[in-house]
């Protein structure tokens, strides 16, 4: 069964959890806006962007190439400031809410090995050190990473590299999981791996996702809700909640939905062919 609305609020899958004791945190986006004033001119990335991912849902955020999708991930993020609007971050299990973020380009320490940089933010937390390399060593477990512990990140490729950005963020066992294409530049098959894997480890910790992803099709198997984003200024114009049955990807419901998506995105095919919307 499919539920679709216009942009609001994500609901969690409607299938039995294992439960996690606490789910995490909600994330409300109100009329968030920004301008990127850059030397070439003012550009207007986002305008009144306005969503909901309720706490320990999953959510995803597709849309055309400059829509504002990273730029919207960092205001969530804290990393940049809208210039209009508001975020708004629920309360973690302690108290503040816990954030990780994947970026679409993982910025690792050159001089420090695989498990070096997956230890080093439980480190900075105050864990000590047998401790955050254990840890450590189970994400990289987890990524299919077991036998790199000790290279170094120019002896790694790029997909590699993504898994271990990917491994570093689900060490801190964040509250809310901020992800930018994570899989992007990972083969086909490890990344279906890493999709299953995922959903697991964040439905068991019932951590709140916000994901990038340009593939509807990695949108629809992972989210509890989609967000389709037009293009510039990016804003929410579609929200949908794929059911339970669009885990099958061979389902008339996650072909359907696919379908969907990529149809509302179409009308965006024409500025990119001009080169407008890069
Ligand atoms: N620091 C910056 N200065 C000026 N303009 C910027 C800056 N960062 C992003 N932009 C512009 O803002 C718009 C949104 O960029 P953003 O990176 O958020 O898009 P995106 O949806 O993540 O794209 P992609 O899917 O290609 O990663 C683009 O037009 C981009 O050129
Ligand atoms: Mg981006």
């Amino acid at each position: 069964m499919v539920q679709q609305d216009d942009a609001g609020a994500a609901a969690p899958r409607g299938q039995p959890r294992a439960g996690p004791a606490q789910a995490g945190p909600e994330i409300r986006v109100e009329g968030v806006g920004l301008t990127y004033h850059a030397r070439a001119g003012a550009v207007r990335a986002l305008q009144e962007v306005n969503l909901v991912v309720e706490g320990g849902s999953f959510a995803c955020l597709v849309g055309p190439s400059g829509c504002g999708k990273s730029t919207l991930l960092d205001i969530v993020g804290g990393l940049a400031r809208a210039d209009e609007g508001r975020i708004a971050i629920g309360r973690g299990h302690d108290g503040q809410a816990r954030l990780a973020i994947v970026f679409q380009r993982p910025a690792l320490f050159p001089w420090k090995s695989v498990l070096g940089n997956i230890a080093f933010g439980c480190e900075a937390q105050g864990m000590r050190r047998a401790q955050a390399a254990e840890r450590a060593r189970a994400m990289l477990e987890l990524v299919g990473l077991h036998g790199f512990a000790d290279a170094y990140p120019h002896e790694l490729s790029g997909g590699m590299a993504s898994r271990v950005g990917i491994a570093r963020a689900l060490a801190l066992q964040p509250d809310v999981l901020l992800m930018d294409e994570p899989f992007a530049a990972v083969d086909a098959h490890t990344r279906v791996l890493l999709q299953e894997e995922l959903r697991r480890i964040v439905a068991d910790a019932g951590m709140t996702v916000l994901f990038v992803t340009h593939d509807v099709a990695e949108a629809v198997y992972l989210g509890d809700v989609v967000f389709v984003m037009g293009a510039r200024p990016g804003r929410v114009i579609h929200s949908l909640r794929p059911g339970t049955a669009a885990h099958d990807r061979g389902s008339a419901d996650f072909a359907g939905l696919t379908a969907d998506i990529l149809h509302r995105l179409a009308p965006a095919a024409p500025a990119l062919a001009h080169g407008t919307n890069a």
